[in-house]
């Protein structure tokens, strides 16, 4: 697909800071449109570069009347009347739309939260085409202002049944507006009316397509990257960095050079079975550096969890400034670029809604920056995987013969098992009780066929000694626990609920075959008020 056919079918989201801001990029997306969501405050110029046929403008915390009520720019209004683009509002988005066009939004008299039936009280033909007048819907309603005066031109199309307006439009002047949030699961028919708006009223084609985000990324790679430019890779074992990696290597071949560090702290046989899809299922040129003796020594005696972050994080930096001035050696030059599995979710979150009181910043988060980087590599950045949720990822790999068994791994944290023993992760044989233990469970979970209900699950190495009776002997051995949670992104997270069954075969399947283990406890908190991690 050239650049220009995507961008004519773009739908962009102005943000002005709701929680569901970025469902509706993922729902517009799952219709097979693209969709970009930038911050609602953005200038004129950024939003018209976008040259978007439609335009969303999100709810929001904000009152329209707050002095620094977040808005779009001067000359908005002109432009898209100009260009014949249609525009809806959601909630905020909604209120914006009325207030500017010569409306009035008030402080509403009844304020609506939560489920509401709406019904349809005149037929355009536009937001409701297809329905009757009377015809009733539940939708998700959150909001204390409301619109009291619309500006000339507009219609309501629904009420409330409390009688507050829940949608109006003019189709004249292509604007569009739902006082309610069709993209929430709450609002069962919000789905149907996104696509009847997008399709059946602003006319657009569906055609986003993963094979043609792959295609125009190893294009943009290609032209960025000159013809003796060299590509450095740090391969976490994770999705993200694996599927980046490939698609790199697709469009410029060896001159990526990729690393993959064993810091001591992996999973039970990790480097084995990663290094293994790396080399023969992906065939992707990459160093493994075993600098577990360094790792483990610094972190001897060491219990401060952060102390032990940041020990981590620095061992990867002198791992990784080796890796770069051994390959600086090797090729006469600098290596001009690093590749980085940045996901779209961390680039909005580093960009804050307006009225947030915070300011824009386009850090990636530490999380996933595995400790920082040398700041003298003046590394110019490739993130090819930046305009992508989670599950695109996915797809993407799939379209690279990523397996599929890698692709659905559990997320598995940066600081690795450091993070899993709390306290001094060199004590005894902590690490390998914990490989096995891990082992013995994600094993279990996988014949169990379970694990791709779980978010991730894991076992923990506790720290004490308890009492225990194994073949008529007395032991004082250690403790373990297990963690299985759900989650849709690891911010909040539930414990799973096992059947009985399954974590008695699993309890016994530990205690009988790990040396130095005589209990197993289950993890039941959830996040809030736990982290998933245990440090
Ligand atoms: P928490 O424990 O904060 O974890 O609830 C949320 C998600 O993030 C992962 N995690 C990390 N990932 N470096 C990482 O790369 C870290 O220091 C780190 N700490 C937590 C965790 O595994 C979970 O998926």
């Amino acid at each position: 697909m050239e650049p220009q056919a995507v961008k004519s079918n773009l739908i962009l989201i102005l943000d002005y800071g709701s929680q569901y801001t970025h469902l509706i990029t993922r729902r517009i997306r799952s219709l097979s449109i693209f969709s970009l969501c930038i911050s609602g405050t953005s200038s004129l110029k950024s939003i018209t570069d976008l040259n978007p046929s439609v335009i969303i403008l999100s709810g929001g915390p904000h009152s329209v009347h707050a002095p620094d009520a977040p808005s779009f720019p001067d000359g908005f209004v002109e432009y898209v009347e100009k260009n014949g683009i249609f525009v809806l509002g959601i909630c905020y988005g909604l209120q914006l739309i009325v207030q500017k066009l010569g409306g009035e939004v008030g402080v509403g008299e009844k304020q609506e939260y939560g489920r509401m039936v709406i019904e349809v009280v005149k037929d355009c033909g536009g937001l409701f085409g297809g329905k009757k007048v009377g015809d009733k819907q539940v939708v998700w309603m959150s909001h204390g202002d409301e619109a009291v005066k619309l500006p000339v031109g507009f219609e309501v199309v629904a009420r409330s049944e409390q009688g507050g307006i829940a949608a109006v439009e003019n189709p004249g002047r292509r604007f569009y507006g739902l006082q309610y949030h069709p993209e929430v699961t709450h609002s069962p028919e919000g789905m149907e009316l996104l696509r009847h708006f997008l399709f059946d009223i602003c006319g657009v084609t569906a055609g986003w397509k993963m094979e043609d985000v792959m295609e125009e990324e190893i294009k943009v790679i290609k032209s960025m990257v000159g013809p003796d430019d060299h590509v450095i890779c740090a391969l976490s074992g994770g999705v993200d960095s694996t599927v980046a990696a490939t698609l790199v290597h697709k469009a410029i071949g060896d001159r990526l050079h990729c690393i993959f560090v064993d810091n001591g702290l992996l999973r039970y046989k990790e480097q084995e079975r990663v290094m293994g899809t790396f080399e023969k299922d992906l065939h992707l040129p990459v160093t493994c550096v075993d600098a577990s003796v360094q790792f483990l020594s610094e972190l001897k005696g060491v219990t401060d969890p952060e102390k032990k972050r940041k020990i981590i994080g620095k061992e990867f930096i002198s791992v990784f400034d080796a890796f770069s001035h051994d390959l600086e050696k090797k090729l006469g030059k600098k290596p001009t670029y690093l590749v980085q599995g940045t996901l779209y979710p961390d680039v909005i979150e580093s960009c804050p809604p307006p009225g947030s009181g915070r300011t824009h910043s386009h850090t990636i988060k530490s999380h996933h920056n595995v400790g920082g980087l040398p700041k003298d590599m003046k590394l110019k950045l490739i993130e090819p995987l930046k305009l992508l949720f989670k599950d695109e990822v996915r797809e993407l790999g799939k379209i690279l013969d990523v397996p599929v068994g890698f692709l659905k791994r559990h997320p598995f944290p940066g600081p690795g098992l450091a993070v899993r023993i709390p306290g001094d992760v060199t004590q005894g044989n902590a690490l390998d009780i914990l490989r096995q233990v891990d082992e013995i469970f994600i094993q279990a979970i996988k014949d169990a066929g379970i694990y791709d209900e779980i978010w991730q699950a894991f076992a923990v190495f506790l720290p004490i000694k308890t009492t225990g009776v194994q073949g008529d002997q007395r032991t004082h051995s250690n403790a373990v626990a297990l963690r299985a949670v759900t989650s849709q992104d690891g911010m909040t997270a539930d414990w799973y609920y096992f059947e009985h069954k399954f974590l008695d075969d699993v309890s016994r399947k530990i205690c009988n075959s790990v040396r130095g283990v005589n209990r197993v406890c289950l993890d039941i908190t959830s996040k809030p008020p736990s982290t998933i991690e245990w440090e």
